[in-house]
């Protein structure tokens, strides 16, 4: 995988809709499409794209440890709607035992270098595992989401992970994606309703006012930082 392959994929798709493209996917690079999915509405779109056309995509999900009890409530009422496997990634065990036991279970309260070690544990680790063998990582990432995604392409060479990512609700409004929800019955995180937008670990994710950014409650106490945990965050991203 590289750069040119991914200027390439936007040329060869740019007329096709996301379930074409998702298939097209599949024939062109077999057993090697994986989604991640952190179950929120961004995710359950896809979720609900790749599993309702029994497409042949890996879902996987990082299990930080410290999401929301809504969260796995969803993972789980995701399983059962339909009936269908998605593959968990935890962090290294040894490496969460001496976080824990060297810095306490809020380190990342203290500085953004111990919020992006946590981070990286926690999520950036264990998507390197995810990833192995993948060609094409597909991702719920959005322009609108936030200033530093405004820029992101629908195929992007991912450097650090050596995969193309592939970004297929890049375009979408929050409105539109409301909308397909709706739409199609698909299961969303009940946070959502409650003023959660983006939601991640919860120690590090709020609520936000209507008036806000969409990540404004994510990693809220950094004031100056990008709002990215690295999963994100390499500068083609
Ligand atoms: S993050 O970088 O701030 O954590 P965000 O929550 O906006 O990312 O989610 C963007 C996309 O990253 C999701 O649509 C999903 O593809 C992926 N992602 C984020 N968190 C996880 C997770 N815990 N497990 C799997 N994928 C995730
Ligand atoms: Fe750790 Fe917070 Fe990052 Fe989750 S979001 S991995 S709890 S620092």
């Amino acid at each position: 995988m590289n750069a040119d392959m991914a200027l390439g994929l936007i040329e060869e798709t740019s007329s096709f809709s996301i379930q074409k493209t998702l298939k097209y996917l599949v024939d062109k690079f077999p057993g090697k499409v994986s989604f991640s999915t952190s179950f929120g509405m961004e995710d359950q779109v896809i979720t609900d794209m790749i599993f309702s056309e029994n497409l042949r995509i890996k879902l996987f999900t990082l299990d930080t440890g410290r999401h929301f009890e809504e969260t796995y409530k969803i993972h789980n009422r995701t399983l059962s709607q339909y009936d269908k496997k998605i593959r968990v990634y935890h962090p290294d065990r040894n490496k969460v035992e001496d976080l824990l036991t060297t810095k306490g279970p809020f380190s990342f309260y203290e500085s953004p270098e111990n919020r992006k070690e946590c981070c990286h544990i926690r999520k950036v680790e264990p998507l390197k595992r995810a990833l192995q063998g993948v060609d094409i990582w597909i991702t719920g990432l959005r322009r609108s989401q936030s200033e530093h995604r405004e820029n992101l392409d629908k195929f992007v060479y991912d450097p650090d992970n050596q995969v193309i990512k592939y970004n297929p609700l890049l375009d979408w409004s929050l409105e539109q994606l409301k909308q397909y929800i709706k739409d199609h019955h698909v299961q969303y995180n009940i946070l959502h309703d409650r003023g959660f937008a983006s939601i991640g670990c919860a120690p590090c994710t709020r609520a936000i006012k209507p008036d806000q950014d969409f990540r404004a409650g994510r990693w809220w106490w950094e004031n100056n930082s990008t709002q990215e945990c690295g999963l994100h965050a390499s500068s083609n991203d």
